[in-house]
């Protein structure tokens, strides 16, 4: 999308808006389509990357299931055209209700825990499961990013697979399915490599199998230095090795499956704000602030993440350094420090770039703000797809929520 498009969106629609370019998320899609050549290659879309519906809608059309990991994500991909047998469902500490509600709707669970195998079989004995295990290596772009090895909290380790096969046996349960999930935003492909290795010898001493689930995690450059992971050496690599696996080692022709979210829709996004203020210290640091903050915005205080900046009002203006900061009460609310822009005036409409991927979806209600509007922008189409929160329905709503508070 060129910054013409964005500055009319954010005329015609106001700011703060995300905007989600669908032909950046076709053409991303199409990249993982042509780099995992293994013909059974299944891609479920990580649904808590960014849940807007149309997205959503438009990622299933394109063949791909859901990776869920709420009962809510589950519905909501299922109301967003994707059938139950292409969702699976990751439970994280999962309750006796969650299990439930998800086995009733025909999904399949993937469990990463050995106690609640052991319920799952007790409840649902001769039933198909998935597990999760944790191949201890890890990668991501950040500590909060990593979810393999001995920190951290997910799935069973594949030391442990002694102890799943007996559970297994025990209530009959038919494996279908084995999992890992090492990382998010990694960009080298050594980790998933090695991965791959760990699972594939756990599938060696598993019958019966179907498929299996490498995870998501596959990064995009966010940084301007940084390099594009290489999506057509790691997808050969893994779809070679996965089928010389089925071919001479297994003895039959597995799915492989692959959840990325990210790689998906992150690129597709940018976060229109105005300047409403420019605050210069005696210092002589400049604070830019913005109509928008960490509320909308979380991960440059939470991952320490670098977004790239563009101030669409003045392209080519003189580079100047200023601080971007938010309109939260919170000393971390920054999306960027120390950074080089073009001049910024006051009024001046900024988009922070690559936030489709855990922008919105992990906006809050924090200081009731309103949450940004959502557009949509498909080839020369472009529509509000979410209506900008105003503070009179965001109240009504906390209203009903909160039971006659006076009794
Ligand atoms: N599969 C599982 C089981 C996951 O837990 C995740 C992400 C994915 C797939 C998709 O990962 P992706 O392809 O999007 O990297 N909020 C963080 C990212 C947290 C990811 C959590 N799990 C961020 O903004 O960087």
């Amino acid at each position: 999308m060129n910054s013409a498009d964005l500055l009319k969106v954010a005329e015609e629609h106001g700011t703060p808006t995300y905007v989600y370019d669908f032909e950046k998320v076709r053409e991303q899609i199409i990249k993982l389509k042509t780099a995992f050549t293994y013909p059974k290659t299944r891609f479920l879309y990580a649904i808590k990357a960014n849940f807007n519906p149309h997205l959503v809608t438009e990622i299933t059309r394109n063949g791909f299931g859901i990776d869920a990991v709420s009962p809510e994500e589950v519905i909501f991909g299922y109301l967003h055209g994707a059938d139950p047998p292409s969702i699976m469902f990751t439970g994280n500490n999962m309750s006796d209700e969650d299990m439930k509600t998800i086995y009733e709707s025909e999904v399949l669970l993937n469990i990463d825990s050995l106690s609640r195998l052991k319920g799952f079989g007790k409840k649902y004995p001769g039933s198909d499961v998935c597990v999760r295990f944790n191949p201890n290596i890890g990668a991501g772009d950040h500590q909060h990013n990593i979810t393999g090895g001995e920190e951290s909290k997910f799935g069973i380790s594949h030391s442990q697979l002694q102890d799943v096969l007996d559970i297994v046996n025990k209530y009959n349960l038919n494996l279908v399915g084995i999992h890992h999930h090492i990382g998010s935003g990694w960009l080298d492909i050594e980790s998933p490599l090695n991965a791959l290795e760990i699972i594939l010898q756990l599938a060696h001493e598993i019958q019966g199998l179907e498929f299996i689930d490498l995870g998501g995690g596959l990064g995009i450059p966010y940084k301007p230095n940084e390099k594009e992971l290489n999506i057509k050496i790691l997808g050969n690599r893994i779809s070679e090795r996965f089928s010389g696996f089925c071919e001479k080692d297994y003895g039959k022709e597995l799915e492989l499956r692959l959840e990325p979210g990210r790689y998906v829709v992150a690129q597709a996004g940018h976060l229109l704000v105005e300047v409403t203020t420019l605050k210069e210290n005696p210092q002589g640091r400049i604070f830019v602030g913005v109509n928008s903050g960490m509320n909308h915005m979380i991960r440059v205080p939470f991952y320490d993440a670098y977004h790239r900046i563009i101030n669409l009002s003045n392209l080519n203006g003189k580079q100047k350094t200023y601080y971007v900061c938010g309109n939260v009460c919170e000393s971390s609310d920054f999306f960027a420090k120390d950074r080089q822009i073009p001049e910024i005036r006051e009024g001046d409409i900024l988009s922070i770039e690559d936030t489709g991927a855990y922008g919105f979806a992990m906006s809050s209600d924090y200081q009731l703000r309103s949450r940004p509007a959502e557009v949509i922008v498909d080839g020369n189409k472009i529509f509000l797809s979410r209506k900008r929160e105003i503070l009179k329905p965001l109240l009504s709503k906390y209203e009903k929520l909160i039971q006659n508070p006076q009794s």
